[in-house]
């Protein structure tokens, strides 16, 4: 065994460093390309033919183990991965011990999201002592920032291949590149972004599916990496979408979440903008629902809100992240609208869809936040009355502006203030849902409850999770439902026969 490390760790060596798309990966049709080729694609498929070669001399099916640490984008993303993995000839396996290789999709938006990944990335030690043939890749946004990908490179020498955000699609060809040289590969071109159309997707959802619209940000809220590692804004063209989620509807999905950092400003400067896309995609037969992440509140028009409200298939769920109910504060994250405006967004969507469910994001202990902004913000939850709230302590991301800016309030007295958020959202948000007692809702049903293996699941047009008693072939299915009890996070009812 021993023996076996030994050779294995001096055959280690870094074959390239920050390797750049144009010059050193073949095929490559260069960074100013906006989607990817055809050309390109069909290469990817030799490395996937490639890879298949290699290991199918293993004697057994190759295994692979991958996790998403992040949004629904890196979710997303991890679909493709997947998808890749599966046309190599990989099986899933559901532990990092019973591996032959491990991937790891990885988030920065949070410091604890990075140490979690840190900690896990170091659990591998031993797993990888025991098989030292395993792969092991971690990619995504944490990788995508360079001090990160060279403490990640540096810390573990048993990661074997570091890839970024913008060559997800070069994935069979990092990897054949691995089995074939044997070496360590870290692989973070910077680039504006490219699209990349017509990759395999591995969905293990046969109800709900996720459709990205656009990629990348241009918004660089002060305190958020994710403009830096995602890169520029850009959306997917129309055709492709609307095809898209027409084959899916075609397979039998029912829901379609569409994805974006900013889905507000889809398709900005072309023929086909957000309210336009929705219309077109709520225009097809049958029973659905397309819902959507996330909403800037300075690009949502009126317009969008009449498109959901006259929808018939459109979810009537707005997550409008709101960050901060001070103006002084919205200024200094650069969020582009004040309290004012953000209101009468809020006023406009409940009078035009009265039964709206509201959702929301607030940072607390942004540099040089005083309680009296703090305040102001739980001000602001007491008018909106938001349904529920994700809240976030600040975490400072080494490379945005907010990381410059004096940071006095100690991290004790963010906590207190942070405790104080959750406990004005929590009162808010317990009788939050009692609005829907004694209402029908149309409630899709997804699988078996989350809590209570007897109950079904479902979502009603809110996006609320709907509990309810019933046979196993209402899954997939939708069904009136009459709501008996609300509670905080979800709603108990009966079927209507
Ligand atoms: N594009 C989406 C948000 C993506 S990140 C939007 O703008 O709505 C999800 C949430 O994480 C943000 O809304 C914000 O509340 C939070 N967040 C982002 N960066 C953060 C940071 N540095 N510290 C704490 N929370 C942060
Ligand atoms: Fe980050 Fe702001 Fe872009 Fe959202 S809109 S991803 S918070 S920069
Ligand atoms: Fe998503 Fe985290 Fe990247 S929130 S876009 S996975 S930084």
């Amino acid at each position: 065994m021993q023996k076996t490390l030994e050779k294995y760790y001096i055959l280690w060596y870094t074959i390239i460093y920050d390797l750049s798309v144009e010059s050193e990966m073949r095929g490559s049709d260069g960074l100013a390309a906006v989607t990817v080729s055809e050309e390109e694609l069909k290469e990817q498929r030799f490395f996937i033919q490639r890879v298949r070669a290699v290991t199918h001399l293993f004697g057994h099916k190759p295994m692979a183990y991958t996790h998403s640490y992040g949004c629904q984008q890196n979710v997303s993303d991890s679909e493709k991965l997947d998808g890749m993995l599966e046309e190599m000839g990989f099986g899933f396996a559901d532990s990092p011990e019973n591996a032959d290789l491990v991937l790891y999709n990885t988030c920065a938006v949070r410091e604890n999201a990075e140490n979690r990944v840190f900690g896990n990335v170091g659990a591998l030690k031993h797993a990888k002592r025991r098989n030292p043939e395993m792969v092991i890749a971690v990619c995504g946004c944490m990788v995508q920032q360079e001090h990160i990908a060279q403490r990640m490179k540096e810390r573990f020498p048993y990661v074997d291949l570091i890839f970024g955000t913008h060559v997800l699609h070069k994935f069979p060809e990092m990897l054949y590149g691995i089995y074939e040289k044997g070496g360590r590969l870290v692989c973070i071109p910077e680039s504006d972004g490219i699209v990349a159309e017509g990759l395999p997707v591995r969905r293990t959802d046969r109800i709900k599916a996720s459709v990205p619209i656009m990629y990348g940000c241009n918004n660089f809220c002060t305190y958020c990496i994710v403009p830096k590692v995602r890169g520029r804004e850009r959306s997917r063209a129309a055709d492709g979408v609307i095809a898209e989620v027409r084959g899916l509807l075609e397979e039998g999905y029912k829901e379609i979440l569409l994805l974006g950092q900013n889905v507000n400003s889809y398709g900005k400067g072309s023929g086909t903008d957000f309210p336009q896309l929705l219309r077109e995609l709520d225009g097809f037969d049958g029973e659905y629902v397309i819902s959507f992440m996330t909403s800037h509140p300075k690009d949502c028009s009126h317009e969008l809100i009449d498109v959901i409200a006259d929808s018939r298939h459109i979810s009537h769920h707005l997550h409008l992240p709101v960050q901060s109910g001070s103006d002084r504060i919205l200024k200094l994250m650069n969020r582009h609208y004040d309290t004012a405006k953000y209101l009468e967004l809020v006023d406009y969507a409940r009078s035009r869809i009265p039964d709206i469910q509201l959702t929301t994001d607030i940072i607390v202990g942004f540099p040089g936040e005083t309680y009296e902004d703090l305040r102001m913000t739980l001000e602001l939850m007491e008018r909106v009355r938001y349904d529920s709230a994700f809240t976030f302590i600040y975490s400072r991301r080494e490379g945005t502006k907010a990381a410059e800016m004096d940071d006095p309030v100690t991290d004790e007295e963010k906590g207190k203030w942070f405790r104080e958020l959750l406990e004005v959202q929590g009162r808010i948000g317990e009788n939050a849902y009692a609005r829907y007692v004694g209402q029908t809702l149309r409630v899709l049903v997804e699988g078996r409850g989350r809590t209570d293996e007897k109950l079904l699941t479902g979502k009603s047009r809110q996006n609320i999770i709907v509990d309810l008693a019933g046979s196993d072939e209402l899954q997939g299915k939708f069904v009136d439902v009459r709501i008996t009890k609300a509670l905080p996070w979800a709603l108990i009812g009966e079927t209507i026969q």
